[in-house]
């Protein structure tokens, strides 16, 4: 029986922006020969003429692949964003030019969850305040404001990726978790799921928040949740900047209803470092500040480029799109024996039936088909028993509403 493979060789790879090498080395390992690595961003006129040739590019934020672009990359099969968000691609353009567009939401949830354990210690003992007056020169050796975690409680305000992994490190340190999420989600641990977010924050501690930005999270934490925390307790926010009201607790620390707080996003945030930070909470005593920092370890790094890079030979093997934050997913191992066809067109009636045709036509018989679907596009994976060497591309191509095809081995 015949075993079909892909040409890797024949495919570029162009990495900006210093990605961690975990991701060329990882395309070395799969086969992938040609990888170009630049350590920093291309001026648009460069990036435009790399474009030309390149089949896969990794970006990290400083790289902007707009609108219009596309038009200028007929090469270009898959984007990979080397980091958590993806604003920095125009996904509907891209998807609309047949480019699925991957990315890495969670390689950096572990560094979250310990800073916010570590701060969650620091806020109990004063430790701010404490090593500020210590760097003023004044010796502060007290007791006062100094308590341990064990034994305490600490509420986790949306139980996903990272509130989970907060959950098991608290426990590891002694602290009693309590949880709430608007979806149900199975406890870890002794964890205990409470009602509602008011109950929460009633009985704990300290709070931390993990949730996405949303119209229901926005300012979920204002005035009146404040009101309901205990006395003295701590509060902390890694999650996004509009999911607390940063005047309202600037007013709690004032009347010192809270004892401390951790905040690492922010409303509004610098877009570079040359850029100053203003916030509400600034020269409060017992109040953390870190510059967005909750996910930027070397660990994460590593683990990002591995994330992305893993999707995106997925997809350039086997037609995988499992990840992709633009396009309709399609999940499937390799099957070597057998021809692999992608189709992807413009989601208008009968063009499947078109993409069919043209199989029977030749009397070829088709073996499987996955197709998923979005309002805009149509993806269709096709596998036959014939060789076919890649005659039938050009009449696919030929299809009206037909956005890409390829042919995989
Ligand atoms: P996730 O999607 O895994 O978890 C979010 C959880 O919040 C989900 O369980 C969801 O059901 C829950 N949720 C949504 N709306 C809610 C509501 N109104 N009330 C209660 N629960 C609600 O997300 P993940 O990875 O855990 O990230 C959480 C947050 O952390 C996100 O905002 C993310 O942007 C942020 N983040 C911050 C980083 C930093 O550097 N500080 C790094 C990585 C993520």
């Amino acid at each position: 029986m015949r075993k079909y493979s892909l040409d890797k060789s024949k495919i570029k790879v162009l990495l900006l922006e210093g990605i961690h090498e975990n991701s060329r080395q990882y395309f070395i390992e799969n086969g992938y020969t040609q990888v170009e690595c630049i350590q920093e961003a291309l001026h648009r006129k460069k990036l435009e003429k790399k474009l030309e040739e390149a089949h896969i590019i990794g970006i990290r934020s400083r790289t902007e692949l707009r609108s219009g672009l596309f038009e200028k990359t007929p090469k270009l099969l898959a984007i990979g964003c080397f980091s958590i968000g993806t604003n920095q691609v125009d996904l509907h353009d891209a998807k609309m030019s047949g480019i699925p567009v991957f990315n890495a939401p969670y390689s950096n949830t572990r560094s979250v969850a310990e800073l916010v354990i570590a701060e969650c210690i620091m806020l109990m003992r004063d430790i701010p305040e404490k090593s500020a007056l210590a760097h003023k020169g004044i010796w502060m050796k007290s007791v006062n404001h100094s308590v341990e975690v064990r034994g305490k409680t600490l509420g986790i305000i949306g139980y996903g990726h990272i509130g989970s992994q907060v959950s098991i490190l608290a426990e590891s340190v002694g602290m009693d978790v309590c949880y709430y999420d608007i979806v149900k989600k199975l406890s870890l641990g002794k964890a205990k799921s409470v009602p509602s977010m008011e109950d929460l924050l009633s009985i704990s501690d300290a709070v931390t928040i993990h949730v996405p930005s949303t119209p229901l999270t926005k300012s979920m934490i204002s005035a009146e949740q404040i009101a309901i925390m205990k006395k003295g307790a701590c509060l902390i926010n890694a999650s996004r900047g509009d999911v607390l009201d940063y005047g309202a607790v600037a007013n709690a620390l004032r009347t010192k209803h809270l004892a401390g707080v951790a905040a690492d996003v922010f409303p509004e945030e610098p877009a570079s470092n040359n850029e100053p930070f203003v916030n509400e909470l600034q020269g409060f005593p017992n109040v953390i500040l870190t510059p967005h920092i909750g996910g930027s370890t070397h660990e994460a790094q590593a683990n990002i480029a591995l994330e992305v890079t893993e999707k995106l030979v997925k997809y350039s093997d086997i037609g995988s799109t499992i990840g992709a934050v633009n396009f309709p997913e399609i999940s499937l191992q390799s099957h070597k024996t057998k021809q692999r066809f992608l189709h992807i067109h413009r989601n208008v009636p009968g063009v499947l039936r078109e993409v069919n045709n043209q199989f029977s036509s030749k009397g070829i018989n088709i073996s499987a088909q996955y197709l998923q679907t979005d309002p805009d596009i149509g993806y269709v994976i096709l596998e036959t028993d014939s060789d076919l060497n890649g005659t039938i591309l050009n009449d696919l191509r030929n299809i009206p509403h037909t956005i890409r095809t390829r042919i995989l081995y």
